[in-house]
């Protein structure tokens, strides 16, 4: 205990690291990596120049960009081993839980996995982001029993990923909308996942120790968790007309609604915003607007009942629908998170250890006064 220190339950704003990778306004729903606003990424970017933004600070020339891209494309396949441990492994397990052991293996593959230099750091975060997506796909794959596609070399990473999952080249359009879900996922400055693979970083572990913490806290229901629980919860709804009921129950039962509120925005999420707009348009053209139409009537309900108290729909709101229009089964969405999240815990790691510091803060004592210690036969 540090006399004088404050306290923070859950470290409510506390600044726990300086970053120049993403910025956020919380009040007015502004968020911007290195100072881009999200919206015109999401227009005019693709997941790898995002991840380049991210990884270098900066956004890439042409050649910079094919360069990196080839990088990505030569990184994808896994160790032959690797695969093998994925099909040893219960068919059941969650697929959070198999990409978290698959990435603790790929660090046995590394001939240097404890090297934390900068160029060998930006080395492994290039290979780790093409393996995301790689291993996901090969989860996604294996679960059904069949067998994992290899990549190709020819697709880009949102479309090679498709492709890897379901075996077809996907469209134009399935590959816009699956590149834009990665780009608003690849950063959103220290939430817990960040801050663990970030303190993991700070003590000089190994990248994939930091990257296993990052997905050990995903994983949770509060953090990338929920957007399974939405796509749930919206499917068990299972028609408009029951929407308004539901969420009413719910909200007197004093549950939590899943996809709603965040730590840092007390508005409307940004990501929220545009992964609504692609979840309508992809209802539409599919001819299936039932769970469009439901969570439309849950976010008016919270909101109506919540939004004074700044509980708005967060990414994870309409993030479940997007993958399922694209035909994507609700076990996966959180993985899919770390395909995309993968370039922000790396990116953080990387710009902390320039200037490292062994996170270490401290507890309030709440415990007993000093004592003594009681021989076994004086206990009463
Ligand atoms: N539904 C109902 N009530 C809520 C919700 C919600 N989704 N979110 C917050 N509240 C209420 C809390 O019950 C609390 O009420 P109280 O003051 O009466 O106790 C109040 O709003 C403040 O909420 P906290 O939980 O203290 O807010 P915190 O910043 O600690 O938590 C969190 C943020 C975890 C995201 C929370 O809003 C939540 O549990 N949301 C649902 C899970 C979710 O969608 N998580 C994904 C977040 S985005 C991401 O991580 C990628």
């Amino acid at each position: 205990m540090t006399a004088g220190a404050a306290f923070s339950r859950g470290l409510e704003g506390v600044i726990a690291a300086e970053s120049a990778l993403t910025y956020i306004d919380g009040q007015k729903g502004i968020l911007a990596y290195l100072g881009i606003p999200i919206e015109e990424l999401a227009e005019h970017s693709s997941f790898e120049e995002t991840a380049f933004l991210l990884f270098y600070q900066r956004l890439p020339k042409r050649a910079e960009l094919e360069g990196f891209q080839s990088e990505l494309i030569r990184h994808r396949a896994l160790p032959e081993p690797i695969l093998d441990l994925l099909k040893r492994l219960p068919r059941t397990a969650a697929p959070m839980a198999l990409l978290r052991t698959a990435v603790s293996a790929l660090g046995h593959f590394d001939p240097k996995p404890d090297d934390v230099s900068t160029t060998a750091l930006q080395e492994k975060a290039l290979r780790l982001t093409a393996q995301m997506a790689t291993l996901t796909a090969a989860i996604g794959r294996l679960r059904k029993g069949l067998e994992p596609i290899a990549p190709t070399t020819d697709l880009s990473h949102a479309a090679n990923f498709l492709y890897m999952l379901t075996g077809q080249k996907p469209t134009e359009e399935a590959t816009r909308v699956f590149d834009v879900a990665l780009i608003l996922h690849a950063d959103h400055e220290f939430p817990a996942s960040t801050f663990a693979s970030t303190v993991v970083a700070s003590t000089l572990s190994d990248i994939y120790s930091s990257i296993c913490a990052a997905l050990g806290a995903l994983k949770g229901p509060l953090h990338g968790g929920a957007n399974e629980q939405v796509i749930r919860m919206i499917i068990e709804i299972g028609d408009p007309s029951r929407a308004e009921s539901y969420i009413k129950e719910k909200l007197a039962r004093k549950e939590i609604i899943m996809g709603f509120g965040h730590r840092q925005y007390k508005t409307y999420d940004p990501r929220a915003r545009i992964l609504k707009r692609y979840s309508e348009r992809l209802a539409q053209q599919t001819h299936d607007t039932r769970l469009f139409q439901i969570e439309e009537i849950v976010e008016k309900t919270v909101i109506e009942a919540l939004g004074g108290r700044g509980i708005f729909p967060n990414v994870d709101f309409y993030s479940g629908t997007v993958y399922h229009y694209l035909g994507i089964e609700p076990e996966l969405y959180t993985p899919i998170f770390a395909v995309s999240r993968i370039v922000g815990w790396a990116a953080h790691i990387m710009e902390y250890l320039k200037e490292n510091r062994i996170f270490r803060p401290t507890t309030r004592y709440v415990g007993p006064p000093l004592g003594h210690y009681i021989p076994i036969e004086q206990r009463t």
